[in-house]
């Protein structure tokens, strides 16, 4: 496995495996890998000849506000994860790498990213479609994979891709929970085991309302209620519990197209969230 730090040998050492004829996946991430980053790298795999996972805090996705200086980091924890998974290539690189101090251009995505995280964190996904294009573009990777815990996210880097005609697949991998029901997410790190706890009331609600919706309901305010009530009860502070189209991303009052149920609560500090397809 490669450890790559700057732009020109991230180029050389993966035009060489083009050269070769060789497949680029990568798998983007904020390091501080776990299980969930993990699946990803595994469903790379089937996708192309070689993995590329980057690893990398991107500061233009984080509100002032936010947690960016705390956000978790391990480098050697995630080397040796990358290791023992099979990836060919970390590309780890550092602000001064990503950003000139100069940087001007961003790309915005001005329909899908209105609501939800996009409304809750004003600026995040901006942040997050020009540091992925960029990844995009420093790789030239055939495949990208993203998980459907951050299935706004996903889905507005399809549409980034389809809209700005990007030549890279777009693979938006399952959900992946702890045992407990938790989806796995490098804030969790942050919840006392006593916040963990009551943050199982967001996993067990979505459970709850997709048996609801399995058994007829197709109001999405009862859903929502329901699992707006059981965070509630645990101590959770919502930020919000919605119903929406899943290819618009425009709220639904009934449900009969494909939707997502999605939340996003704070558990003490950290910000959590998940979601459920509705089908
Ligand atoms: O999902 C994430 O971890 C980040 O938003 C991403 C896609 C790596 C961009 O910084």
């Amino acid at each position: 496995m490669i450890i790559l730090r700057s732009i020109a040998e991230t180029r050389k050492a993966l035009d060489e495996w083009r050269r070769q004829g060789r497949s680029i996946a990568l798998v983007p991430t904020m390091g501080y890998l776990h299980e969930g980053h993990l699946s990803l790298v595994d469903e790379a795999k089937k996708h192309a000849d070689r993995v590329v996972v980057s690893i990398y805090v991107n500061p233009t996705q984080f509100g002032p506000n936010e947690d960016l200086d705390k956000y978790p980091r391990d480098f050697a924890h995630d080397e040796a994860c990358c290791q023992a998974r099979g990836v060919d290539a970390v590309f780890y690189p550092d602000n001064a790498v990503m950003y000139c101090p100069d940087h001007s251009c961003w790309v915005t995505e001005e329909s899908l990213s209105q609501t939800m995280c996009g409304a809750a964190r004003p600026g995040h996904f901006r942040g997050v479609t020009t540091v992925v294009l960029k990844l995009f573009n420093i790789t030239q990777c055939n495949v990208a994979v993203f998980g459907r815990k951050d299935a706004q996210q996903a889905l507005i880097i399809q549409r980034m891709v389809r809209d700005l005609n990007v030549p890279v697949s777009i693979i938006v991998a399952p959900l992946v929970r702890a045992p407990d029901g938790l989806a796995m997410s490098s804030r969790n790190k942050y919840l006392s085991s006593d916040e963990r706890q009551r943050a199982l009331s967001i996993s067990a609600g979505l459970k709850q309302a997709a048996a609801l919706f399995a058994g007829g309901e197709r109001q999405a305010a009862a859903l929502c209620e329901l699992v707006s009530a059981g965070i509630t009860k645990a101590g959770g502070n919502i930020d919000y519990v919605v119903v929406m189209d899943r290819d618009t991303l425009r709220p639904l009052t009934t449900i009969d197209r494909p939707a997502v149920l999605a939340v996003a609560a704070f558990f003490g500090k950290p910000r959590l969230i998940d979601n459920v397809f509705l089908d």
